[in-house]
């Protein structure tokens, strides 16, 4: 990744600044997009305290002209991406009957509807052949979960909006997928999904390998993905969850 410029949206916590971090230590400059700037500042400050450069850009990925700015800007000063993730994402649980309208669109905004503005606004400034892009969905898009219609919707969407990508932009020598990773520990989007010890329990026991992942596995499978051994995998959406979606024994 030395020499290569990897955009990440959502990237100042998370999964996502996870994989940022995984592709700085690989070599990669990286450019945070996320709404807070304190987040946005303290992660790009970690990630220089491990040898890494990151820069930053405060905007909301629901408002697209804003993202437009902050990609025209980034890569101005940093030059064309290789890598965009696109992860930016938020979540609470919600049964359907007690849901508004505005709460499940809120979360539709920012998950399907963000990933559009970052990757359709990343587009004019991608590195071209070479480019490689990739949503974090989830499993909720495949196998619905209770009081999660707003997510799973929102992350079917994102499911078929890098498969519809990967067709339009492939023959420019664009890659698009989508990683689902399943409950990763010491997440905020694990952290309200499951809110006490019997709830963890539960969930253990509805996953194959009997554990949650790490944000390092999906840092892994990112850095493999965007990388020259991935290099004819487009338009493919690759869980990484422990075998969750698979369903319990
Ligand atoms: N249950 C039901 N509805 C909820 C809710 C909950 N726990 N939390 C928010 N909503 C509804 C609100 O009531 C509101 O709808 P209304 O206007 O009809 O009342 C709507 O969602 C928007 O809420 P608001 O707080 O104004 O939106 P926001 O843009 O400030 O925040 C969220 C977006 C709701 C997704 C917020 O949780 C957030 O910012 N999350 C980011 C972090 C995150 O979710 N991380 C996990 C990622 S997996």
């Amino acid at each position: 990744m030395v020499g290569k410029v990897a955009f990440v949206a959502g990237g100042s916590s998370g999964i996502n600044l996870g994989i940022a971090r995984g592709l700085s230590a690989e070599g990669a400059q990286v450019v945070l997009l996320s709404r807070d700037e304190t987040k946005l500042q303290s992660a790009a400050t970690l990630i220089s305290s491990e040898g890494g450069r990151a820069d930053w850009v405060a905007a909301d990925v629901r408002d697209a002209d804003a993202v437009a700015v902050a990609l025209r800007r980034s890569a101005e000063r940093q030059g064309s991406f290789d890598v965009v993730v696109s992860g930016a994402a938020g979540n609470f649980l919600a049964p359907a009957n007690r849901l508004s309208s505005n709460g499940f669109r809120t979360v539709v905004d920012i998950d399907l509807v963000g990933t559009f503005n970052v990757f359709r606004h990343s587009y004019p400034h991608l590195r071209r052949p070479g480019a490689s892009l990739v949503a974090i969905s989830a499993p909720q898009a495949v196998r619905p979960m209770a009081e999660q219609a707003h997510a799973g919707a929102a992350k079917a969407g994102v499911n078929v909006l890098v498969k519809t990508l990967a067709m339009e932009w492939g023959r420019e020598g664009i890659r698009v997928n989508a990683i689902s990773p399943g409950f990763i520990a010491d997440t905020e989007g694990t952290t309200r999904l499951i809110s006490t010890p019997e709830a963890r329990e539960r969930l253990l026991n509805t996953i194959p390998l009997g554990r949650l992942g790490t944000k390092d596995e999906i840092a892994d499978l990112v850095l493999f993905l965007v990388g020259p051994k991935a290099g004819y995998i487009t338009g493919t959406v690759l869980d990484c969850d422990g075998g969750l979606i698979l369903g319990t024994r």
